[in-house]
């Protein structure tokens, strides 16, 4: 049996790991949640829901990959056969962010061209929806491919292709220079956005907490659900790249690292977004609630429009949209990757190929959120994909390790190799806390769905978001799964 691919080293696996969990979700996703959801009272319930639920599931996930030395599949496989569907349910759902995520990647990639010039400096807003995206009316008309975005999807796709062609090998150099590079520049932008005139307006808004928030179960949803989309768990990512580490590797402290790391830049991406954009509402003269967007709007639409006002706007725009695509690609190749490596469990072909077929079918996946009304199918599945398959992975990975694994018996691995011991509230928490919790988060979020359609769409498209959660879970289960032999 052919010897199983390395990390060359602790860092590059850290490395691996903190671009994958930086990405999107720090500078587009995290910003819009804090704003919307009561400023720095967001804050509180996301840092509860990080060390609670998120650093312990990571941890988790670490162990289980680093342990059993496989994707996915086969590890939760190893643990209990029919738990390899849950392996292929979050594998799917990996598959289904990757498909809308790079689509997102293409966005950026068409915005540092026209960083040139600052093309959208006239009318941003209907830059972004008329230029860029082509939208439609609503959702009722999908219309055709937009070529820009088609290309930039294209482009994209490319580019992380050859990030990952060569497995580990090749991720591993690739990160040495997508993490830190990104890091530097939201460095560059931070000091940008401190020393524009109107910075601190933007600023306050972004630290004052408004404690009222924490009264509104929706604010728990989304903090939860955004620990989850940030760190990359529940999506077999963190199984798969901790399955390349040896198995003695320190995974507390690699658990730590990145946990903190992720949330230190989602913090500091906040800050240069809420200090830019203050910026802009003191030129523009209006309060700071008139020039921030929510969603999609916030990072190709306020934000582009405040570089556009800076002196050597040319400049900061291509900075900051280089920064954006770069914080991404290494979040979308460990999705890429983590699709991989259970192919490459189950099948003998050379890396090279099953990439590309994996790469083509996510770029052709893709197409559908290219067309005139792609916005709106890409705002339904990523709100049912992120707020319903990953809460109940999360689960489910819980009962998995903590009930039919056994937490303690976990732990006493964890604690063999880590130099920072856990306790036996791991245990407690694995079991109990996390599944119950979410189960609760669970219950509120499928009653809200049932009360009226998500962001007010048509029944068809609230039954594509519920096809993209079952479809792949019924799947999933069904697929038929040989014994894997358990290192444990
Ligand atoms: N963590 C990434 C982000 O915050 O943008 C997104 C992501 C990457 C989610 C990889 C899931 C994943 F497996």
């Amino acid at each position: 049996m052919a010897l199983r691919d390395r990390w060359p080293s602790r860092t590059a696996f850290i490395y691996a790991a903190i671009g994958s969990a930086v990405g999107l979700g720090n500078i587009w996703r995290f910003p819009f949640l804090a704003e919307k959801f009561g400023g720095g009272a967001f804050l509180i319930p996301f840092l509860i829901a990080l060390f609670v639920a998120g650093i312990p599931l990571l941890i988790l996930e670490f162990a289980i990959g680093q342990k059993i030395q496989k994707g996915a599949v086969d590890s939760l496989a190893s643990i209990k056969k029919k738990l390899s569907g849950l392996g292929w349910w979050a594998l799917f759902t990996a598959f289904i962010v990757i498909s809308y995520y790079v689509v997102i990647m293409s966005w950026s990639l068409i915005y540092l061209f026209a960083s040139f010039g600052v093309q959208w400096s006239e009318d941003p807003e209907s830059y972004f929806f008329n230029n860029v995206l082509q939208i439609s009316e609503s959702v009722d008309s999908i219309g055709t491919i937009v070529p820009a975005v088609f290309i930039g999807l294209l482009i994209s796709w490319i580019l992380i292709y050859f990030c990952v062609w060569k497995g580990v090998r090749s991720v591993s150099k690739v990160v040495m220079w997508t993490v830190p590079l990104p890091i530097i520049l939201l460095f560059v932008l931070l000091i940008r956005a401190f020393t524009l005139d109107g910075a601190m307006i933007g600023i306050v808004e972004y630290i004052t907490p408004d404690f009222s928030a924490l009264f509104d179960t929706e604010v728990w949803i989304a903090a939860v659900s955004q620990v989850f989309f940030s760190l990359s768990i529940a999506f077999g990512v963190m199984i798969a790249y901790s399955s390349y580490n040896k198995k003695g590797s320190d995974i507390s402290k690699n658990a730590f690292t990145v946990g903190i790391a992720d949330t230190v830049i989602a913090i500091i991406a906040g800050f240069v977004v809420f200090g830019t954009l203050g910026f802009m509402a003191e030129q523009q003269g209006v309060a700071f609630d008139e020039v921030v967007a929510s969603g999609p709007g916030l990072a190709f639409i306020a934000f582009p429009q405040a570089l556009s006002l800076m002196p050597f706007g040319t400049i900061f725009s291509i900075l900051f949209f280089i920064t954006l695509f770069t914080l991404a690609i290494d979040s979308a190749f460990s999705l890429v990757e983590a699709v991989n490596i259970v192919i490459s469990d189950k099948i003998k072909m050379k890396k090279q190929y099953i990439a590309l077929i994996v790469c083509t079918l996510g770029f052709l996946a893709g197409i559908i959120y290219t067309t005139n009304g792609g916005l709106f199918i890409l705002d339904v599945v990523d709100h049912f994909v992120t707020n319903i398959s990953l809460i109940v992975i999360g689960i489910l990975e819980c009962i998995a390790v903590g009930w039919i694994f056994g937490a303690k018996k976990m732990r006493s691995y964890i604690n063999k190799v880590s130099d920072f011991k856990i306790g036996a509230w791991w245990d407690t928490t694995i079991k109990y806390i996390i599944p119950i919790s979410l189960a609760v988060i669970l219950a509120l979020q499928l009653k809200r769905e049932f009360v009226e359609n998500y962001g007010g769409y048509p029944d068809w498209a609230i039954l594509i978001g519920w096809g993209v959660v079952l479809v792949p879970l019924a799947i999933a289960f069904s697929i038929p799964q040989r014994t894997v032999k358990s290192t444990t």
